[in-house]
């Protein structure tokens, strides 16, 4: 049977692209942030996964405004980057598993989650960053993936809760599928930014570690909060906090956490990387 053995949250920003595209991770503005990723590199390097679920929100590469899905998911056998604008390099093609995605879809469906499944799927720097922060090391990427989708930008927006709620319906997904397969989940994004208006640089870093906290030990703390407290606290695009709620809803209810970092600012943003495993079956 396919298992989630892991979750894993980082920030998922441009920047980030760019610098490892200039090799500047040992710069002195870099050389913390990307430190924090060592051993999340070495875990995955251990134990192999599978298949990662990289849980993002697109920027407006492959929906833009006038068309987007509350919760998206690829059914394709690759994925294609492209040209955002950003400046980063173009990045080689990812992996997909119809099949897989496909159960996963279904699965979802029969539990009430009502996905836009995507048989065609550009997918933009929420993706490609992490899955270059976690591999960019190897000749090709060494997993299969499945882009999960999560409007984080136009509103209105789902809640935290309901994030969590999909995560655990995603467990449920991935672990009826048949085949053995290690399943990786990456819940990327926040943590507090605001890149618009009067707020624009906005970082709570008290608020961002009460966050990191909660999502390990309390996640219903997180499910209590609207979308405007958060909003409040992180700025406008510090929402994208509520995907981490995907990955930790697909996790069991008690977790280890066997590694945990933060750095801000990089960028505009406060980054946070966690790396859970499940501590009940
Ligand atoms: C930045 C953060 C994001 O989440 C994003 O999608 C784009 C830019 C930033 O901090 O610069
Ligand atoms: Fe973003």
């Amino acid at each position: 049977m396919a298992k989630i053995i892991g979750g894993i949250t980082t920030s998922h920003i441009p920047a980030i692209g760019n610098a490892m595209a200039n090799k500047q991770e040992n710069d002195p503005y870099w050389q913390r942030f990307f430190a924090g990723y060592e051993p999340v590199k070495q875990w995955l390097a251990e134990v192999k996964p599978d298949l990662a679920i990289i849980v993002y929100n697109d920027h407006g590469l492959n929906f833009f405004l006038n068309q987007v899905p509350t919760f998206a998911m690829g059914c394709a056998d690759e994925y294609r980057n492209a040209d955002e604008g950003w400046g980063i390099p173009e990045m080689p093609s990812f992996k997909g598993d119809a099949p897989f995605s496909w159960h996963v879809a279904e699965s979802l469906i029969n539990q009430g989650v009502d996905m836009c499944t995507c048989q065609e799927m550009l997918v933009d720097h929420g993706f490609t960053v992490p899955m270059a922060l976690m591999w960019r090391d190897l000749p090709e990427w060494p997993v299969k993936t499945l882009p999960f989708a999560v409007n984080t930008v136009q509103h209105p927006l789902t809640s935290a809760k309901r994030c969590y709620e999909v995560g655990k319906a995603l467990r449920t997904a991935v672990e009826s599928y048949p085949e053995d397969m290690k399943v990786v989940i990456i819940g990327t994004g926040g943590l507090s930014h605001q890149l618009q208006g009067e707020r624009s640089g906005l970082i709570d870093v008290e608020y961002d570690i009460q966050c990191m906290d909660a999502i390990v030990n309390n996640p219903e703390w997180m499910c209590s909060q609207s979308n405007t407290e958060i909003m409040e606290k992180a700025g406008t695009e510090g929402i994208e906090v509520i995907m981490w709620m995907v990955m930790r809803g697909a996790l069991s209810d008690k977790v280890n956490v066997l590694h945990k970092h933060y750095h801000a600012p990089i960028s505009n943003t406060g980054a946070g990387v966690l790396l859970l495993t499940n501590s009940e079956e």
